[in-house]
């Protein structure tokens, strides 16, 4: 299939753009940027130049391609604190991607978030049968995509959790890297026994491209293998890594210590993939985040703090 992948010069289409490629699929990668576009080329890509909010760009793209991969996402307004910006460009792009669809039987592959089940499920992991219509971040972006197929697309959500690996150079766990390089030690909320669920970026990318090839219009999918690993394991690993101190910090002081992660940092969100890998038969085989954590590519990076992600 030839596939319109947003998003796919970031950490996850790092990953995802071989993954197709390999698979004997094409891409053609959204790119902002010369530098963006010439990662697509250097990974075998072709590009499509233009920005997540050119809705003309995006919806020519879609309908020309046999598949779309939505990755991308403005991580600039939500690190300055605009979520709703960035909710809002999401929505906009993938209204536009779903017209484009609409009645072709086409696939559709988007993203959420399992964080969107930390305020939906309480007292046990949260799986992809959870959802919510209270409306918000995520939530109206995952409700929008699981509607399409009732429009004629093959559409599915992939929920990430904290996704690591050698590819990730500014997501989750290297921002919290450099805060505590900023701050001389590792955080980690109240007793820091809430739980965040992860996956390495190379089975994160797996289950975009099964979805991709077979998910069922309407799916909603978890690319999770550890289902909930303390905030304060990862603290730990995290001050071992820097040969910094670990240290309790209050929910009022998060935002000091923990800046644009304040918000995610004290959410516990386990959840399970039990029903994603029997509807797809994805079995994650790559190292877990604490294997991740105990080697040193994490703690190579350079010291200057990321804000923008
Ligand atoms: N990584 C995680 O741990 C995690 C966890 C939960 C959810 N997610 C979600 O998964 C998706 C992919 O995450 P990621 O880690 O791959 O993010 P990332 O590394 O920050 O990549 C974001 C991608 O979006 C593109 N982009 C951003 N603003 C754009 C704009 N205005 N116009 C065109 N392209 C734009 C970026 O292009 P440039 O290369 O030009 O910057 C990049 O390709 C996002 O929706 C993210 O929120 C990720």
């Amino acid at each position: 299939m030839r596939i319109f992948v947003t998003g796919a010069s970031g950490h996850v289409g790092s990953a995802l753009v071989p993954e197709l490629l390999h698979n004997g699929h094409q891409v053609l990668g959204l790119a902002r940027s010369d530098e963006s576009a010439k990662r697509l080329t250097d990974r075998g890509a072709e590009v499509v130049r233009g920005d997540l909010d050119d809705l003309d760009r995006l919806s020519t793209a879609a309908a020309a391609a046999d598949g779309v991969v939505h990755l991308a996402f403005r991580h600039d307004l939500m690190v300055a604190g605009d979520l709703a910006g960035a909710a809002e460009s999401d929505l906009a792009a993938l209204r536009t991607i779903g017209d484009a669809l609409a009645g072709t039987g086409k696939p559709l592959v988007s993203t959420s978030g399992t964080g969107m089940l930390a305020g939906v499920v309480k007292d046990r992991p949260g799986t992809e049968a959870d959802f919510s219509d209270a409306g918000g971040y995520r939530i109206d972006a995952e409700n929008l995509v699981v509607s399409l197929a009732d429009r004629g697309v093959r559409s599915s959500i992939v929920r990430l959790p904290q996704v690591h690996s050698e590819l990730d150079h500014n997501g989750f766990v290297p921002s919290l890297i450099r805060f505590a390089r900023r701050n001389g030690f590792a955080a980690y909320v109240g007793d820091g026994s809430n739980r965040w669920p992860a996956v390495h970026t190379l089975d994160a990318a797996r289950l975009y491209r099964l979805a991709l090839e077979s998910a069922p219009a309407g799916s909603r999918l978890h690319a999770v293998q550890d289902e909930g690993v303390t905030f304060r394991t990862i603290a730990d690993a995290i001050g071992r890594g820097l040969q910094l101190p670990t240290r309790s910090i209050t929910p009022e002081q998060a935002p000091e210590y923990l800046g644009f992660l304040a918000a995610f940092a004290a959410m516990d969100n386990p959840a399970t993939a039990a029903l994603t890998t029997e509807l797809l038969d994805w079995h994650p085989t790559q190292p877990t985040l604490l294997d991740d954590l105990a080697k040193p590519f994490y703690f190579e990076e350079d010291q200057t703090l990321n804000t923008s992600r």
